[in-house]
């Protein structure tokens, strides 16, 4: 007799099996609860599109309307996307702070209310430029300790190294809304069940392939790009009839979320390098809130994440809103287009030292 289908379990069974099993506190199970809870909210928001009245750019004092930290224009989701998690974390007694990419300076916990011991960071509407559109977009989040005997984090606090992180996720906002979780046990994906509005387990202990045949990267910057990112991509464009003897596919959605979760699913790289364009911002994407919880996911379910020169998870931040290089996915491809950086800096003796880092 075939044995029957194992019921899948909820977020919510999940998390308490973690915590029998040690690997997370109680604060922190009704931290990542809180989070799912208000990514379900952002999912309904970005779902109307249209008929929401939440497409379109914030109104603001700007060109064109509001204008966040980082200089760039803000739609109306990432605003709507930013209150809801500012608004579902700031009761519940799990937080000591919170920092967005959408704030320059962390958000207290508002007084009258408890405080806990975990920084929550998030970039709460990932790819923003494709709400308008209806194409993929997400929320990224981080989790890490406040330091002891700090009652009023600031930005000083959370610049810790991602090996700090005590867990990191990411929402996708796709055909079906998926969020994908590690505490550092394993990369776990979990889908909406839109009917029972529970998040249920959908793979368990997520495994990326070492090898890739596809890769994501904005080819409009490739004039811009350093030489050592030249010759790789070049390479990889030059399929069988090149020195790498197979063809590459390619993708590009722009939205981190959705090009990381092709990954998470069957493979492959994905590259934000650094370029002539953004050389003194140094790289496009943010540390703390995105490259760091993404490389913490890849790492987990076996794959590999650098700014082509460093593992990404052991820097040292230097600023909130920090920007890097950011390459991840399988393991060995991550691991070639590292070497081609380091060997064109002629820190050949760094090749072995970053093989040790990635594991
Ligand atoms: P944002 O959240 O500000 O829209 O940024 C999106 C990020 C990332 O999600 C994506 O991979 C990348 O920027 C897209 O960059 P290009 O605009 O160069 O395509």
């Amino acid at each position: 007799m075939k044995p029957s289908p194992i019921k899948p379990i909820s977020l919510i069974q999940f998390l308490i099996e973690e915590r029998r099993a040690g690997h997370i506190n109680a604060e922190l199970s009704l931290l990542i609860e809180v989070v799912a809870r208000a990514c379900k909210r952002i999912a309904v928001a970005t779902n109307k599109g249209a008929l929401g009245g939440v497409l379109g750019m914030q109104a603001g004092d700007g060109e064109g309307g509001s204008i966040n930290v980082q200089g760039e224009a803000q739609k109306k989701l990432d605003v709507i996307s930013n209150e809801i998690l500012l608004e579902a974390n700031a009761w519940g007694g799990h937080l000591a702070a919170c920092a967005s990419e959408e704030m320059e300076d962390p958000q207290q916990i508002p007084d009258g209310y408890p405080k806990g011991n975990h920084l929550l960071l998030f970039d709460p509407l990932d790819g923003s430029s494709n709400i308008d559109v209806n194409i993929s977009v997400g929320t990224i989040f981080s989790v890490l300790r406040c330091p002891d005997d700090v009652t009023e984090p600031k930005a000083e606090h959370f610049l810790q190294p991602g090996t700090e992180q005590l867990a990191a996720g990411y929402v996708v906002y796709g055909p079906a809304t998926t969020l994908v979780l590690t505490f550092g046990h394993g990369t776990h994906e979990f889908t909406l069940e839109r009917e029972v509005g529970s998040f249920m387990l959908s793979r368990r202990g997520i495994r990326i392939p070492e090898e890739a045949t596809e890769f994501a990267i904005n080819m409009s910057n490739q004039r811009h790009w350093q030489p050592p990112m030249q010759r790789y991509i070049g390479e990889l464009l030059a399929g069988t009839t090149g020195p790498r003897g197979k063809d590459f596919n390619m993708r590009w959605v722009a939205s981190m979320v959705a090009d990381v979760h092709r990954i998470v699913t069957r493979g492959g790289v994905f590259y934000y390098p650094l370029d002539a364009k953004i050389l003194k911002q140094g790289g496009k994407l943010r540390l703390m809130y995105e490259a760091n919880p993404m490389a913490f996911i890849i790492e987990q379910a076996g794959g590999a994440a650098t700014t082509g020169r460093e593992r990404i998870m052991q820097l040292q931040p230097t600023g909130l809103h920090q920007r890097v290089p950011v390459f991840l996915g399988s393991k060995k491809e991550v691991e070639v287009a590292t070497h081609y950086h380091l060997i064109a800096d002629g820190a050949q003796n760094q090749v072995d030292d970053v093989d040790r880092s990635i594991g």
